[in-house]
């Protein structure tokens, strides 16, 4: 009997498994989260694993698309997080590979892994999942629709690896705008904006690769930040900015540490007020990181111009906060993105989208043990190393090698309400988790299994 046959044969009679066999198991998303919860399952001796991706290529929003309706890197994405703290731990990155890969190479870099790790017979590419629905005897219910077919399966578990950078947030302010509006994800390169005047409205890594990128092309480009963000070159002392934090951390207390970077950051970048920015209000690691060398040379060099938040619009004209009123051809809100699941009931997935989710370990739901969110945080670090730690734990608790909390409602409230980290209040940090710290929860939580 393998492992997932063994498993089987442990489940008490209350689990939500097939009575066919070994359970069935659903994953939405070949992007990274889904591959790597795919290779978790089948290391756990899993057969029966199916992924749905609506996608034609394995890389979630990796794989770069023409098509506006496909969440996509833009043409000159490179990863902020850098090579080394990228990678899956099992699966390191070609040594030919950049510190900063780009987008295809990443997409590459996916494809070996998913050749490596045998996951491709699991996946069912251009199927786009349109309901999940759990019925009463637990089972998932997965409604789906392909080019020239649609149909229904069952399965015993649902594992969500759809990722949170799909839905566009785009914020409302008073009056009208007589330009184009555009958001970040349907932006794929600068060349349809040359010669206009751009307002890129955002201080996040979206807005900054982006204004550095139109400000090629376009007549005048302002990036506008309704406060002030910490931009992070992204080496220094010839290092990754990432490797470099990651390795004085590990002997300096949060304080120091953000003390320390600070030193730093005014060392390279000096005053905030000469690149015509608002001064943080907060340290350097309680936001969400902005890593970009070259925004900080274009704001230095004029190609990129500083403007404080919006205030209203009128026609072309935009008024700001500190008064000013000039007209633009075009506002690109790179304002981030909502969490969404379209296919899941709202009373599975009801919460504010501006809280934290009310899932243990960012994964598991107080509720339902048959379902499992993997890859919905957004770290001080990479999503996709995490996403594996969790998979592995979701994995070896369907095996029955690790028991799901007992008390997962304490322990969803005391990390809602105690985080490990602080950030500042802000939606986009909602989901905002210190890798270092999450990374050693999740290893913890693997810790009280039993094989
Ligand atoms: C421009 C840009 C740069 C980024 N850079 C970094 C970086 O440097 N480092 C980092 O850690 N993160 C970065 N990110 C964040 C990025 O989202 C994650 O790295 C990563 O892609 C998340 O993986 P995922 O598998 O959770 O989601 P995704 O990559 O979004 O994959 C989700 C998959 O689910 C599929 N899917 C969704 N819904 C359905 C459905 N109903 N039916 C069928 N299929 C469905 C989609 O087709 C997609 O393939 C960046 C994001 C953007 C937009
Ligand atoms: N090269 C790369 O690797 C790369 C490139 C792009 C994105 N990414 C990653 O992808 C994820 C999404 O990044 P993102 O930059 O698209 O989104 P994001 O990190 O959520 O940033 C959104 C930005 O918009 C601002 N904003 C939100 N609402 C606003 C409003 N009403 N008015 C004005 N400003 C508003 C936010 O400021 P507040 O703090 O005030 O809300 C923030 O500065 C992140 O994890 C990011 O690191 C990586």
């Amino acid at each position: 009997m393998n492992r997932a046959a063994d498993a089987m044969a442990r489940m008490t009679a209350t689990d939500p498994v097939s009575a066919a066999g070994e359970p069935q198991i659903c994953v939405i998303g070949a992007g990274p989260c889904g591959l790597t919860t795919i290779k978790n399952l089948r290391a756990a001796g899993f057969r029966h694993v199916t992924c749905f991706d609506e996608g034609e290529q394995i890389g979630g929003n990796w794989v770069f698309s023409e098509q506006q309706d496909r969440p996509s890197v833009y043409e000159c994405t490179h990863i902020i997080s850098s090579k080394k703290l990228s990678q899956f731990e099992d699966f390191p990155m070609p040594d030919d590979f950049p510190d900063f890969p780009s987008h295809r190479q990443i997409v590459a870099y996916f494809e070996d892994y998913a050749t490596a790790f045998g996951l491709r017979p699991h996946i069912r590419l251009k199927t786009h999942v349109e309901r999940a629905v759990r019925g009463d005897d637990g089972r998932w219910s997965m409604r789906w629709s392909s080019q020239d077919q649609s149909g229904s399966d069952v399965f015993d578990y649902l594992f969500v690896c759809s990722g949170h950078h799909r839905e566009p947030y785009v914020p409302e302010y008073p009056g009208t705008f007589s330009g184009t509006m555009m958001h970040s994800g349907t932006y794929r390169r600068a060349e349809p904006l040359r010669g206009q005047r751009v307002l890129v409205v955002g201080g996040g890594n979206s807005a900054c690769d982006i204004a550095v990128d139109i400000s090629r092309v376009a007549r005048t480009t302002c990036i506008s930040m309704r406060h002030g963000v910490y931009i992070v070159p992204k080496l220094l002392f010839g290092q990754p900015t990432d490797r470099l934090v990651e390795r004085v951390r590990s002997y300096l207390p949060k304080s120091l540490l953000q003390f320390a970077l600070r030193t730093v950051l005014r060392m390279f970048v000096g005053s905030w007020k000469a690149y015509g920015l608002p001064q943080p209000t907060c340290g350097p690691l309680e936001m969400h990181p902005t890593l970009n060398s070259t925004i900080l040379e274009a704001l230095r060099s004029g190609t990129v111009l500083a403007r404080p938040g919006i205030t209203r619009f009128d026609g072309e004209i935009i008024e700001f906060s500190d008064g000013r009123k000039e007209p633009f051809d075009t506002v690109l809100w790179a304002t981030g993105f909502h969490m969404s699941f379209p296919f899941l009931a709202p009373e599975i997935v009801g919460w504010p989208r501006t809280q934290p989710p009310p899932l243990y370990l960012k994964m598991m739901h107080a509720d339902i043990p048959n379902l499992y969110f993997i890859g919905l945080f957004q770290p001080l670090g990479c999503i996709w190393s995490m996403a594996d730690y969790q998979a592995r734990i979701a994995a070896q608790q369907i095996v029955g090698t690790l028991e799901r909390p007992k008390d997962i409602r304490r322990r969803i409230a005391n990390e809602v309400l105690r985080p490990h980290w602080h950030f500042t209040k802000s939606p986009r940090h909602a989901i905002e988790v210190d890798a270092r710290f999450f990374r050693q929860e999740l290893i913890h939580e693997l810790g009280r299994a039993n094989a």
